[in-house]
């Protein structure tokens, strides 16, 4: 592996390629001043404890001034910090702080939209139809006799139609929720204003941005009806022009010390096109989605994982192994449902019968073999800690606008965003003093961080060992990997030197190959027989 302790802006690492990065939710990760919401002060107390979890860099969420619409990803103000998140100069502190670590910090960065609260779209209002100011976002007439009909048929991700009326009979353009009007980049002077935003964070030492909605900002300026394709080539969505954008921007990280990284979001259906991000001159890396929601299938995952090593090498980009964020179900929940184990945004299948012990061997197995193949590792905040989707928040309590917007037809992402229990035996489980924005289970006092740490058998224990195994392994990390001969529904795979993982998604024992000592195993073993849905790392000759 290539990442040390030491973050020097001098000496090339590569760290990127392998690194280990834990996703900080911030409203949720921890809460310092009591008020029940999380923020810096929170995370700063917690560094140790993400230092000893042996993560390589941090990627925050939106931290940005925000009136927390969609959590943050509809932003005020890109150049300063949200209040009840703490100040600029808190995160400066953050910043360093986590170096000290060894640990380095990613920040979200929305190209796609602003807030409604942002002052360019509250100029944009105030100076009218056809004004200069008009012209940084996608503001157009409507269709029907008197305007009243929206100028084309796209809909929004969160549900109901992309396009919002404003006083003047105007519409404008928001892919998302109608508070995040989508900012239109072919106009310069949005270039010219995220350039502007990259270097402030840049210059005040972040080592990457994650780019959200990254496929999403060139339109088809003569934005066409799609007539209900959501799919396939979308005149918003994965236009060739993007690729512009980023090869302006890794020009920008390129001029800075050290290696500074782009990791992108876009949900593709074509791991080719997919690949094109990574191009040397554009990102450096990329969410493995396709990884992330399929289904615990032996067959299937191997394909999804042969699949992103193809499409990764073209490029010479490192692939990542994804299995939870803060937009999906968690997958202790996922993996235990009877029926598709897998992922869509369309159907999140609330509701449906969950074996969690199944579900939580399955994570235990999943954390090993993603953190076994070649690339980087995300962890999203409190998979470590094996929680699991909550489907029964009360309907007022839910967050997310999605839950509105669908008219309650999806439940929204809330369930995954419930606050990290740290400690203690009854909510809010020392997330702070102040209670939790969303309520916790009861059930969650045998999942804090407190009791998983004096357990050597918890999620956390083992996330652990894996992590700082991995993080040690010559074999692990960057590089290659070959498969093994395997039964049908076992995953097995070799990396040099002298290293084998293997999972059983079977419903039966199987034997293990021959081997020299076993490094780590996500559950107990039978004898020299791996058991259905455990993964296993060996040391081979
Ligand atoms: C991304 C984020 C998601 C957000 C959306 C709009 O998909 O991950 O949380 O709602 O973009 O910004």
């Amino acid at each position: 592996m290539s990442v040390t302790n030491e973050i020097s802006p001098d000496t090339p690492t590569a760290w990127w390629r392998d690194a280990a990065i834990y996703q900080v939710y911030i409203r949720s990760f921890a809460d310092g001043n009591g008020d029940g919401i999380g923020d810096l002060a929170g995370v700063r107390a917690r560094l140790p404890y993400l230092a000893d979890l042996g993560i390589d860099a941090i990627w925050f969420c939106p931290w940005y001034p925000s009136p927390m619409d969609d959590g943050g990803y509809d932003v005020s103000d890109f150049r300063d910090i949200e209040p009840t998140f703490g100040t600029l100069e808190e995160a400066e502190l953050l910043i360093a702080e986590a170096h000290e670590l060894g640990i380095r910090i990613i920040i979200d960065i929305v190209p796609n939209h602003a807030s409604d609260e942002h002052p360019w779209f509250k100029a944009a209002l105030a100076a009218g139809p056809g004004s200069p100011e008009r012209e940084r976002f996608w503001f157009r007439p409507g269709r029907g006799e008197n305007g009243e009909l929206p100028p084309n048929d796209w809909q929004s991700r969160f549900g109901g139609p992309a396009w919002t009326r404003v006083a003047d009979g105007e519409w404008f353009l928001h892919l998302y929720s109608s508070r995040q009007p989508d900012f239109n980049w072919t106009n310069p002077e949005v270039h010219a204003e995220f350039i502007d935003i990259l270097k402030f964070w840049f210059d005040r030492g972040i080592d990457g941005f994650r780019i959200d909605v990254a496929d999403g900002l060139i339109k088809d300026p003569s934005l066409p009806d799609v007539h209900g394709a959501t799919t396939g080539p979308l005149p918003y969505s994965d236009m060739d022009g993007v690729h512009e954008v980023y090869r302006a921007w890794r020009k920008i990280s390129d001029s800075y010390p050290g290696e500074r990284i782009f990791v992108g979001e876009m949900w593709l259906p074509d791991p080719i096109r997919f690949a094109r991000y990574l191009r040397p001159d554009e990102m450096h890396s990329a969410f493995n989605f396709d990884f992330l929601s399929c289904p615990w299938e032996a067959k299937r995952l191997r394909e999804v994982i042969q699949s992103s090593m193809d499409s990764h090498s073209l490029v010479g980009a490192p692939p990542t192994w994804v299995l939870s964020n803060h937009d999906v179900t968690r997958h202790v929940t996922r993996y235990g449902r009877s029926g598709d184990t897998g992922f869509e945004f369309a159907d999140r299948r609330h509701g449906t019968p969950v074996d969690r012990d199944l579900g939580t061997r399955r994570a235990r197995a999943a954390a090993l073999l993603t953190m076994a193949l070649p690339g980087g590792v995300y962890v999203y905040q409190g998979e470590e800690l094996g929680l699991w989707e909550i489907e029964d928040i009360p309907d007022e309590l839910r967050q997310d606008p999605v839950f509105e917007r669908t008219k309650h037809a999806d439940p929204g992402r809330d369930g995954c965003r419930v606050p990290i229990p740290w400690g203690d035996t009854k909510p809010p489980f020392s997330f702070g003093t102040g209670g939790s924005w969303l309520p916790q289970p009861q059930e969650w006092a045998a999942y804090t961080a407190e009791a998983e740490a004096a357990d050597p058998d918890s999620m956390l224990s083992l996330y652990r060992k894996a992590l700082h195994i991995r993080r040690d392994e010559p074999a692990l990390g960057d590089g290659e990997m070959s498969w093994a001969m395997s039964l049908a529904d076992v995953i097995a795979f070799n990396r040099d030197p002298g290293f084998t993982c293997m999972v059983n998604l079977s419903a039966e024992p199987v034997p293990l190959p021959r081997h020299e000592s076993i490094i780590l195993a996500s559950g107990p073993l039978q004898g020299d027989q791996l058991p259905p849905d455990t993964a296993v790392w060996l040391r081979t000759y």
